[in-house]
């Protein structure tokens, strides 16, 4: 019988369990009411009394030894487990969505009136920000004295030359002729700059998309047209246009259009001030002097022009109210625009 106590005090401190649920299998197999120790106790109460003595004290150190690795088995593994989750949160926790944000208004506006116009064949053409008197103003045929040229209205970074921030995308217009040989048909959307008081109405800086088409035999008549398709595809099939008598020093004739009121249907509303008619661009033919100063000829060539600000036909189109909500980054207005377009 001591051969029998010994082995099982071998295996009890040879035992090296991986988890608690093993200790807790190991504790019922050797101390529990069927397990081994209990079958030595059996075994003990037959053994002859002279024996008794010894066997007694063998068995006594065997259930301690058993009981003691037993509870400190336990505890280490118990730490071991603590010390895990601490050093990697706890994993059963549900894990937090990364939100995701949206784009901007004015983003997804450009992209869309850029789509119109790519299915009438026009390109996507850039400029820089920062300009010269050239290419925002005297290509154009600003006069010298014009008030756009004064520091009240543009924001100069340097005097004689002049450099500026664009007031206008026209000047990505001017880049296109020196580049380029017509026909050109381009669409130029860019970051614009005015020395203006920020109020709801008006910012300092916008978005303006600017379109040019230059080649033999361009008319008034295309102009209109292409317009109206833009129109009907931005506000609606219903939409109708109208064009009124306008001046710019590029173009010549020149227009504002207005689309009709897509808020009151034409009725009227405070949106369209009672009109039924909503100011969106400028055109016009482009001026046979900027044609000239840009060296293409204006006997052979005409061309038209036109130009709108991003935010305006955004704020016309969903009934934005107040331009600085565009500058505010506010996720709640932003997430209105995720399914509008
Ligand atoms: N550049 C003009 C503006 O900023 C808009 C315009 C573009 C008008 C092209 C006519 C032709 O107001």
């Amino acid at each position: 019988m001591t051969d029998k106590i010994n082995e099982l005090l071998r295996r009890v401190e040879a035992f090296r369990p991986k988890a608690a649920a093993e200790v807790e299998e190991f504790r019922i197999r050797i101390l529990g009411k069927k397990g081994e120790l209990n079958a030595l106790m059996e075994e003990f109460k037959t053994v002859a009394p002279e024996l008794k003595r010894e066997l007694g004290q063998q068995l006594n150190r065997l259930k301690n030894t058993a009981l003691e690795r037993i509870n400190t088995l336990r505890e280490e593994l118990q730490d071991a487990a603590a010390d895990q989750a601490s050093e990697a949160g706890d994993l059963t926790r549900p894990g937090s969505a990364a939100p995701i944000g949206s784009r901007h208004p004015i983003s997804l506006m450009k992209n869309r009136i850029v789509e119109v116009f790519s299915r009438l064949g026009y390109t996507v053409a850039d400029g820089p920000e920062i300009e010269d008197d050239w290419h925002v103003f005297s290509a154009l045929n600003f006069p010298p004295e014009h008030p756009a040229r004064d520091m009240q209205d543009t924001f100069f970074i340097e005097k004689n030359p002049d450099i500026l921030l664009r007031t206008h995308t026209s000047s990505i217009q001017v880049r296109m002729m020196e580049r380029q040989k017509p026909p050109i048909r381009v669409i130029c959307p860019g970051r614009v700059f005015r020395n203006e008081a920020i109020s709801y109405r008006a910012h300092c800086i916008f978005h303006q998309i600017e379109g040019l088409y230059i080649d033999e035999g361009v008319s008034f008549a295309d102009l209109k047209q292409s317009l109206l398709y833009f129109a009907k595809e931005i506000f609606g099939e219903q939409t109708a246009i109208r064009m009124r008598p306008s001046y710019f020093p590029f173009t010549e004739p020149s227009a504002e259009v207005d689309v009709s009121c897509n808020l009151c249907g034409g009725k009227g509303c405070a949106v369209c001030k009672g009109t039924g008619w909503l100011e969106i661009m400028g055109c016009g033919m482009v001026d046979p002097n900027v044609l000239s100063a840009n060296g293409i000829d204006p006997q052979k060539y005409s061309g038209f022009a036109f130009g709108m600000g991003i935010e305006r036909v955004a704020m016309l189109k969903y009934g934005v109210n107040d331009l600085r909500l565009y500058f505010e980054n506010d996720i709640r207005f932003l997430h209105q625009f995720d399914t509008a377009f």
